[in-house]
C-alpha cells in the first residue's frame, strides 16, 4: 500500500501510510486505540475507499470497489467482530454466497470434498454442527477456512486472539505457522505484544494515523516497539499493597449460589466475600459461569441462595440503579453503550440526575463533564458529540470505563474484561484506576481471562470451573502455574 489516505468527517484516520506486505511472511500492525489500524486493513479489503493512495498486489495496481473485488484479488479478512449466522451449520457457513452449484442445486458434497481438502489435519471443525453449539475457538476457525474456501492467499486478521482461550490461541498460532508455510501472507491486527514476538516476522507500527515504526521483530525489543505505539515506555509500576479493609464488613458477600442452567451458563455452591478496598480475582477459562455470576449479581439471573451489599439482601433489586454498582460489562455494544447517541451522553448513563437543571439535562455540564473524565484515558475521537458508533473499539471501552470508575466511583465496581481490545498504554491508566479506586475504599470483583491482570491486581484470586469454584489463591504471590492447573 503506497501513500494511502482516509479521513472521516475531516479526520484523518490514515495519513500517508506505506504497507509492504511480503510473500510467505506474517507482519503485524500495533498501535494505540484509534490509530488506525483497522480502517487501514478495511481500504485494503475494499470495505472503505481511501481518499488517494495506491494498492498494488504482486506488483499490479489495483483499486477494491467492494470486498468481492478483493477476495476476487485473493484477499480475505476476518473482522474484529465475528459476523457467522449461528442458526446454520458451520460447512453452511463457511460456502455461503460462494456455494458450488449442481444443476442450479447447492452442491454439499463437492463443498465438502474441498474443505476436507483445505482442512487437512489442523482445521477440521464440525462439518455438520450448529454454528452457535461451537465453541468460540471453532468459530475463528471457520472464519479463516470461509477466506481459505474462497481461495485467498493473503489473510487479514483484526484482533483475531482477544476471545480465544490459551490453549485455542496455541492451536491457533500452529495454524497460522503452518498457512505462512505454505506460503500465505498474513496480516495480524494485534495489541498484545507477546504475540508479534512469538508469531510474527514484521511490525508496523501506526500512531495517530501515522506510521511510527517499521521493524524486523528479530531485531527490536519491547520497550522499542511500545515507544512507537504510544511515544514514551510503560511505567510498569507494580501495586504496591493491598487496601483491603479485612476488619470492615463486606461490601458483598455471596453465600451459596445456585443457578440451574443447562450447559455452559451453570453455578453451584458459590460463596464469597468482598472487603472495601479489596479486589477479587475471578480466574477460569471463559464460559465457566463468569457471565452468569454477573448476571446473578445484577439480579438478571434466577438463583437460590443469597447475595449482600453491605448487609442488605440484593433479591429482586435494581441493583444498578438502587445500589449504585459499577459495571464494565464483557458485550460493551448490548449491555453498556447507547451506539446511536454522542460519546458525551454515553459518559453519563445511569449518572443523568447529576445533570438536571429544572428537569432538563444541562447538555454544556454533560459536555464538560464527559470531556473531563475521558481525558485521563487519551480516547482519540473528534469531539464528544460525535457518536460513540464511529469510535474505534477500543476507545469505545474507555468511554464505559471512565464513566464506571471515574464518573461513578462505585462502592462496587463488578469489572469483566475490563482491558480487552484496549491498548498498552490505556491498559496501564485502567489499572491505575481500579487501584485507586480499591485505596479510595470500594471492593472490586475483577472477571478476566488475562492471568496476568489477574495476578498483578488481585489480593485474592478465585478460579471459576464448570460453574464451581475450583481452588482459591491468597496474594500478593501467585503461582500462574497452579492458578493454570485449577482452570481446567
Ligand atoms: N465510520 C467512521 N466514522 C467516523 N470516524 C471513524 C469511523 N471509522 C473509524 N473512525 C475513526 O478513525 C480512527 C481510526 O479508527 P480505527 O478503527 O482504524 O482504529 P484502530 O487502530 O483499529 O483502533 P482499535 O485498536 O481501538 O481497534 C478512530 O479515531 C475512529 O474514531
Ligand atoms: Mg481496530
Amino acid at each position: 500500500m503506497r501513500e494511502v489516505s482516509k479521513s472521516y468527517a475531516g479526520f484523518n484516520a490514515n495519513k500517508k501510510v506505506n504497507f509492504n506486505l511480503k510473500h510467505g511472511s506474517i507482519h503485524a500492525i500495533a498501535g494505540e486505540n484509534g490509530a488506525g489500524k483497522s480502517t487501514l486493513m478495511k481500504v485494503l479489503f475494499g470495505l472503505t475507499k481511501p481518499n488517494s493512495g495506491e494498492i498494488l498486489i504482486n506488483g499490479e495496481k489495483k483499486s477494491f470497489k467492494s470486498p468481492l473485488e478483493a477476495i476476487a484479488s485473493g484477499i480475505g479478512m476476518v473482522q474484529q467482530h465475528f459476523a457467522l449466522s449461528g442458526v446454520i451449520s458451520a460447512l453452511e457457513n463457511i460456502i455461503l454466497g460462494a456455494e458450488p452449484q449442481k444443476f442450479g442445486f447447492i452442491n454439499h458434497k463437492e463443498a465438502l470434498t474441498q474443505l476436507t481438502q483445505i482442512a487437512k489435519d489442523n482445521l477440521n471443525v464440525p462439518w455438520e454442527r450448529e454454528t452457535n453449539s461451537l465453541p468460540i475457538g471453532e468459530h475463528q476457525r471457520i472464519e479463516i477456512l470461509k477466506l481459505l474456501f474462497r481461495k485467498a492467499k493473503i489473510l487479514i486478521l483484526d484482533e483475531p486472539t482477544g476471545v480465544l482461550t490459551p490453549k485455542e490461541v496455541k492451536r491457533f498460532f500452529e495454524l497460522l505457522k503452518n498457512l505462512k508455510a505454505q506460503g500465505h501472507s498474513i496480516v495480524i491486527i494485534t495489541h498484545k505484544l507477546d504475540e508479534i514476538f512469538e508469531l510474527c516476522d514484521e511490525v508496523t507500527v501506526l500512531r495517530r494515523g501515522q506510521v511510527t515504526g517499521h521493524f524486523k521483530v528479530s531485531s527490536i525489543t519491547k520497550d522499542d516497539l511500545v515507544q512507537a505505539m504510544i511515544g514514551r515506555r510503560l511505567k510498569n509500576l507494580p501495586k504496591e499493597k493491598s487496601f483491603a479493609q479485612n476488619d470492615a464488613p463486606s461490601v458483598l458477600k455471596v453465600q451459596n449460589l445456585l443457578v440451574s442452567k443447562p450447559g455452559r451458563g451453570k453455578l453451584s455452591g458459590i460463596s464469597f466475600q468482598i472487603k472495601p478496598g479489596e479486589i477479587l480475582g475471578v480466574a477460569g477459562v471463559e464460559g465457566n459461569g463468569q457471565q452468569t455470576l454477573v448476571e446473578a449479581l445484577l439480579e438478571l439471573e434466577k438463583y437460590s441462595g443469597q447475595i449482600f451489599f453491605e448487609s442488605k439482601n440484593t433479591k429482586n433489586l435494581n441493583v444498578r440503579r438502587d445500589l449504585n454498582y459499577g459495571l464494565i460489562s464483557e458485550d460493551r455494544h448490548h449491555q453498556s453503550l447507547w451506539l446511536d447517541e454522542s460519546v458525551a451522553n454515553n459518559s453519563v448513563i445511569g449518572l443523568s440526575s447529576r445533570f438536571l437543571k429544572n428537569c432538563f439535562l444541562n447538555f454544556k455540564a454533560v459536555s464538560e463533564f464527559s470531556e473531563k473524565v475521558l481525558k485521563k484515558y487519551d480516547v482519540s475521537m473528534q469531539n464528544v458529540q460525535q457518536k460513540v458508533s464511529g469510535l474505534s473499539g477500543g476507545n469505545q471501552q474507555k468511554v464505559i470505563i471512565a464513566r464506571e470508575i471515574d464518573g461513578r466511583a462505585p462502592k462496587l465496581l463488578i469489572a469483566s474484561q475490563p482491558t480487552r481490545g484496549v491498548d498498552v498504554g490505556a491498559i496501564e491508566s485502567i489499572h491505575e484506576s481500579i487501584i485507586s479506586l480499591a485505596q479510595n475504599g470500594s471492593g472490586i470483583l475483577l472477571i478476566s481471562s488475562e492471568l496476568e491482570e489477574i495476578c498483578k491486581l488481585s489480593d485474592r484470586v478465585i478460579v471459576l470451573r464448570n460453574g464451581e469454584i475450583s481452588a482459591e489463591f491468597m496474594g500478593p504471590q501467585y503461582d500462574t502455574q497452579k492458578i493454570g492447573e485449577a482452570m481446567v
